[in-house]
């Protein structure tokens, strides 16, 4: 079990994120989608609350994060940002809204933070995206990288196995983080990448990484609240610690209160008015 060093009333912001990296506080952040779930994360204590577009898979059943639309990302991310009141919120922008054209890139971006209150939002990719992280920088939009594994591209990676274990990888990687911290990203995630890789990046940068099976080199960590609370019984892999199995205390509530109903046991009289 970690000591939560954070002060616990302190609003998290981007500046923020960059001072915890200073004195070597590690950052904590988890994903959700409603209020209800931000709410008990934001009084947990956790430090940022990222609306990732792994909504599409958790929330909507899809298979992976392409199909999710910006329009779905915001309604999720109104409930989110509603229910934190400490932590900084991030949303993802979803695949097509801001690959390839900087200026559809910012009314995606512009449409989050005005319509749902997140405060700063994440995208894939590095040397590619140059030009919309700049974009959005400028017009005073914070924003998170995401390097490694980046789902959205999953239809050129095929697999969503370890990335940059070869060394040109590993290079692009190293030059592309230090290219998002240039362009001003205030923070940059690194997904599935070998540990000593991580270690490096976040040596190297002065903003704060975040790891999600990048081992513990990183600045911080995030994952996927289902995963970790265990909702998602199909989903091990090797970097995610459960601390919680929720997935048997929601099936065994529900089938207990299955049989109350059939039994007649519920309502009972001190349950009716
Ligand atoms: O969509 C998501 O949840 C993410 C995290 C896993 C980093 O991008």
């Amino acid at each position: 079990m970690s000591t939560n060093t954070v002060d616990n009333k302190k609003k998290v912001t981007t500046a923020r994120f960059t001072e915890m990296k200073q004195r070597g506080e590690k950052i904590a952040m988890i994903t959700a989608y409603d209020y209800t779930v931000a709410s008990l994360m934001d009084d947990a204590g956790i430090d940022a609350i990222l609306i990732g577009d792994s909504a599409s898979n958790v929330m909507l059943g899809n298979e992976t994060t392409i199909p999710i639309t910006l329009d779905e990302m915001i309604t999720f991310a109104k409930g989110v940002a509603k229910g934190a009141k400490r932590a900084l919120v991030v949303c993802d922008l979803p695949f097509g809204s801001y690959q390839g054209n900087p200026m559809v890139a910012l009314q995606s971006a512009v449409r989050v933070l005005k319509e749902s209150g997140a405060e700063a939002v994440k995208i894939e990719g590095g040397e590619e995206i140059a030009d919309t992280v700049r974009t959005l920088v400028k017009a005073g939009i914070p924003v998170m990288g995401h390097l490694g594994l980046t789902p959205q591209s999953i239809n050129v990676f095929g697999t969503y196995g370890v990335r940059a274990k070869e060394d040109a990888e590993a290079k692009k990687l190293i030059d592309d983080a230090k290219l998002l911290q240039e362009l001003g990203c205030f923070s940059v995630v690194l997904e599935k990448i070998p540990a000593d890789l991580a270690r490096k990046v976040s040596e190297k940068l002065s903003i704060p990484t975040i790891g999600i099976g990048a081992g513990n080199g990183t600045d911080g960590q995030v994952l996927v609240w289902q995963d970790m609370l265990g909702m998602n019984r199909g989903f091990s892999p090797k970097f995610l610690r459960r601390y919680a199995d929720l997935a048997t205390v929601i099936t065994d509530a529900v089938s207990a209160y299955v049989g109350d109903v059939k039994s007649t046991d519920f309502p009972n009289e001190n349950e009716q008015y």
